[in-house]
């Protein structure tokens, strides 16, 4: 298939937009990440998929938990800066406030919702990595905001991988 149409197609999606916060021991991080969803009721399970280049598949990996961080539609900044790896200093990832969950994964004290997880299953498809997480822990900081979504913003990301 053609891969322009493959991405014109998959950007229509309209997924949200997230910060997936993950950890190893020393090694915290977060990532701007579309790809979420809840996968099913009983347990509640929600899935991401995961490039299994980023940092943030290895510390899942090793961790075994991750967060899923709902941020407000009116400040979508922070999406850019966590693109990248992050920076830790003191309890804060890229200058955002963290505390510690449950599972020791980093949740962001701005966020308006977040959820905590533990995998339960992690299903192997290709250049990602589907991370299906049991939810342990959850919070509403802010009911009146809006969550992100993708099209709060002019990034992209699906399709076809640049080079491939
Ligand atoms: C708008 C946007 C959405 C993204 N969504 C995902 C995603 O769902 N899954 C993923 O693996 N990477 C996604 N990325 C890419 C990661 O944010 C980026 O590769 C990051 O550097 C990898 O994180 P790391 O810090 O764990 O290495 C997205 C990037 C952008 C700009």
């Amino acid at each position: 298939m053609d891969s322009e149409l493959i991405n014109k197609v998959t950007w229509k999606i309209p997924n949200a937009l997230t910060l997936v916060g993950s950890r190893s021991g020393d090694d915290w991080n977060a990532m701007t990440t579309s790809w979420v969803t809840q996968v099913a009721q009983e347990p509640v399970l929600i899935g991401i998929g995961v490039d299994k280049d980023a940092i943030t598949h290895r510390l899942i990996s090793e961790g075994r938990s991750f967060t899923v961080n709902l941020w407000d539609a009116e400040n979508t900044r922070p999406f850019v800066k966590f693109s990248k790896p992050a920076t830790k200093e003191g309890m804060a990832l890229n200058g955002w406030s963290i505390s510690e969950g449950i599972t020791g994964a980093p949740i962001f004290d701005d966020s308006i919702a977040w959820m905590e997880c533990t995998i339960s299953q992690t299903v192997d498809c290709g250049s990602h990595t589907f991370f299906i997480g049991e939810l342990v822990a959850a919070n509403v900081n802010d009911d009146e905001a809006t969550p992100a979504s993708m099209s709060d913003t002019r990034m992209k990301y699906g399709g076809t991988r640049r080079g491939h």
